[in-house]
């Protein structure tokens, strides 16, 4: 039994790249937060500059067991995020999602807590339909290399749904596409950390395939401000609702615009496109700029900018 009334707020993966953004902005917001990790590619560097502030908590714990606190909001961010990453221990992988997702919304039902899932673009898979709408089914592979992340978002988010209509809790679902930003792991192998780290280093920046594949990119301060809004939306209102950047432009692009932004003299290498890899995706952002007021706002070079700054300092 709690007697004040600052929102307590669990963000678990909150050491990593987004979650540790998403801390601060909910301390900056006046919210008590308690930050749940396993450190698997998170780290306290990422939330060190928080560890003083008297709003704030971590807790070393994993997902995939139970966790009675009591709290107001979850964000369950906690699931490894590149490929590099999430095939590292792929069943791991799928058990963090899955029973990840049943942990919290167990913990969610007990507490009364309203909880929101970090879905991915991947559920769309290598889509058919573009930009990809929320009603859109996707075609993902069930037996590759990439589904124990989709498979098991698009579990998590089957249950997010089973636990809403069963046991009326409140819920939200975000379909997060290509983010970036400071505090990207430097070693995940996604795109940007990874162009700007060979960028830094005088390397060849190595481009999957022929370099024509499109992406689109949002800045981490766009996206965290989605998942806040999204959070403080009416209760009616669950999603699954994209957020992501409509921004595209090729792999080959981006090199070049990296290698411009960094000054280096690296050159642009090309090396065989990896299976599953989607060749194109886009969200359509219709529904979070109706019903969130939502857009991404901070333009590519001046976040590309900013991220390079950070890995310089790294
Ligand atoms: N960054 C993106 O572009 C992007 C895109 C789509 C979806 N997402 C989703 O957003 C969330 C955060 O992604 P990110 O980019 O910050 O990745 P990240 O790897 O930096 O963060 C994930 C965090 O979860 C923690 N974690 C992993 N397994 C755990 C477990 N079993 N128990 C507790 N903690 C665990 C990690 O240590 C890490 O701190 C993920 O769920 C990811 O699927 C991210």
């Amino acid at each position: 039994m709690r007697f004040d009334s600052t929102k307590r707020v669990l963000v678990t993966g909150g050491a990593g790249f987004l979650g540790s953004h998403l801390c601060e902005r909910l301390l900056a917001d006046g919210h008590d937060v308690v930050c749940v990790d396993n450190f698997f590619t998170g780290t306290r560097h990422n939330v060190a500059h928080l560890l003083e502030h008297p709003g704030f908590e971590i807790l070393r714990h994993d997902v995939t067991f139970p966790l009675y606190i009591e709290v107001d909001e979850i964000y369950n961010l906690a699931c490894p995020a590149s490929p590099i990453h999430y095939q590292h221990d792929p069943v791991q992988t799928t058990k963090t999602s899955v029973h990840g997702a049943i942990n919290m919304l167990g913990l969610a039902k007990r507490v009364g807590a309203k909880i929101l899932q970090a879905s991915t673009s991947e559920v769309y898979g290598d889509p058919e339909q573009h930009p990809q709408t929320e009603g859109y089914w996707g075609r993902v592979n069930p037996i590759g290399i990439r589904s124990c992340y989709d498979e098991g978002k698009r579990c998590a988010e089957t249950l997010f749904f089973d636990y809403y209509r069963q046991n009326a809790l409140r819920i939200k679902v975000a379909r997060i596409f290509n983010t970036f930003g400071p505090r990207m792991h430097p070693n995940d192998g996604r795109v940007v950390s990874n162009f700007i780290m060979q960028a830094l280093t005088g390397e060849d920046l190595t481009i999957n395939g022929d370099g024509t594949q499109t992406r689109s990119f949002c800045y981490v301060d766009d996206l965290i401000d989605g998942l806040v809004r999204l959070m403080d939306s009416p209760d009616d209102f669950t999603g699954p609702v994209n957020l992501g950047s409509t921004y595209e432009f090729t792999m080959l692009e981006l090199a070049e615009k990296i290698i411009a932004l960094t000054g280096s003299s690296s050159k642009i290498g090309f090396r065989e496109l990896p299976s599953d890899d989607p060749r194109q995706r886009q969200p359509d952002l219709t529904l979070a700029r109706q019903v969130l007021g939502w857009g991404p706002s901070t333009p590519l070079d001046e976040g590309l900018q900013r991220t390079v700054e950070y890995f310089k300092a790294l």
